[in-house]
């Protein structure tokens, strides 16, 4: 079988001084020495067109506009409105995620949900009737691995509290319905008592491990 991987970076460094993307480029490395015929597309937020939600772009709860709308839009709108629907087919035609991302304020970057925000839209991932709101990506099996670095450690019993990102992400990609969805904390990035050696040692045994069920 072969994978069609989407790599979403959130870091606003480049690779060369973020840990969680060189932490998220060896598991992209070892997954296609894996399966060299995966595809893989990547989406590094910080250098793409994201485009934030004026109120223009919707005509209701996380619904484009309607085609009468949309002829009223000007031509920068309509381009947003373009790029919108290629961000929601990019993640449409993957099976596999990989998000990497920084911890900031115990949370993601905002580029990060200023993305989810274009992507989460109706008749794309989800469905929204007037009684419920449905996830429709259970149509196959997709998973979902998040790599979050982080400056501090967390010790386990405070970590589901602290860590809000991860926790959200889960929630909200369980929802859509990705039934998979791991995480690799790589903690300690910045503190004086292990070396990033050693943390980027720790991060990479547990993608090795995460990659025997990816
Ligand atoms: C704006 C900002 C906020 C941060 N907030 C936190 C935080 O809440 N907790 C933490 O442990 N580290 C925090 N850090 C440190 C980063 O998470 C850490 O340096 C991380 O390894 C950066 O990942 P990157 O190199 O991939 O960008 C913060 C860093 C910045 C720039």
């Amino acid at each position: 079988m072969s994978y069609h991987v989407l790599y979403i970076s959130s870091s606003s460094k480049p690779e060369e001084f973020s840990t969680s993307k060189q932490v998220g480029r060896y598991m992209i490395q070892q997954l296609l020495q894996k399966h060299p015929d995966a595809i893989v597309e990547e989406l590094d937020l910080y250098t793409s067109n994201i485009p934030m939600f004026n109120y223009k772009l919707f005509s209701s709860r996380a619904t484009l506009p309607t085609p009468e709308e949309y002829e009223k839009l000007s031509d920068e709108e309509k381009q947003q409105i373009k790029r919108i629907n290629e961000l929601c087919d990019q993640f449409l035609r993957a099976d596999r995620y990989i998000i990497t991302a920084p911890m900031w304020s115990l949370f993601f970057p905002a580029i990060l949900k200023q993305y989810l925000d274009c992507i989460i839209i109706q008749g794309k991932l989800i469905d929204i009737s007037q009684k419920n709101v449905k996830g429709l990506l259970d149509d196959v099996e997709r998973k979902m691995v998040y790599i979050q670095s982080s400056g501090g450690t967390y010790p386990l019993v405070l970590s589901w509290k602290l860590n809000q990102g991860a926790k959200y992400l889960e929630e909200i990609f369980g929802f859509v319905g990705i039934s998979s969805f791991k995480k690799v904390l790589v903690e300690g990035v910045d503190s004086i008592d292990i070396t990033k050696e050693q943390v980027m040692q720790y991060a990479k045994e547990d993608v090795d491990h995460l990659l025997k069920r990816f």
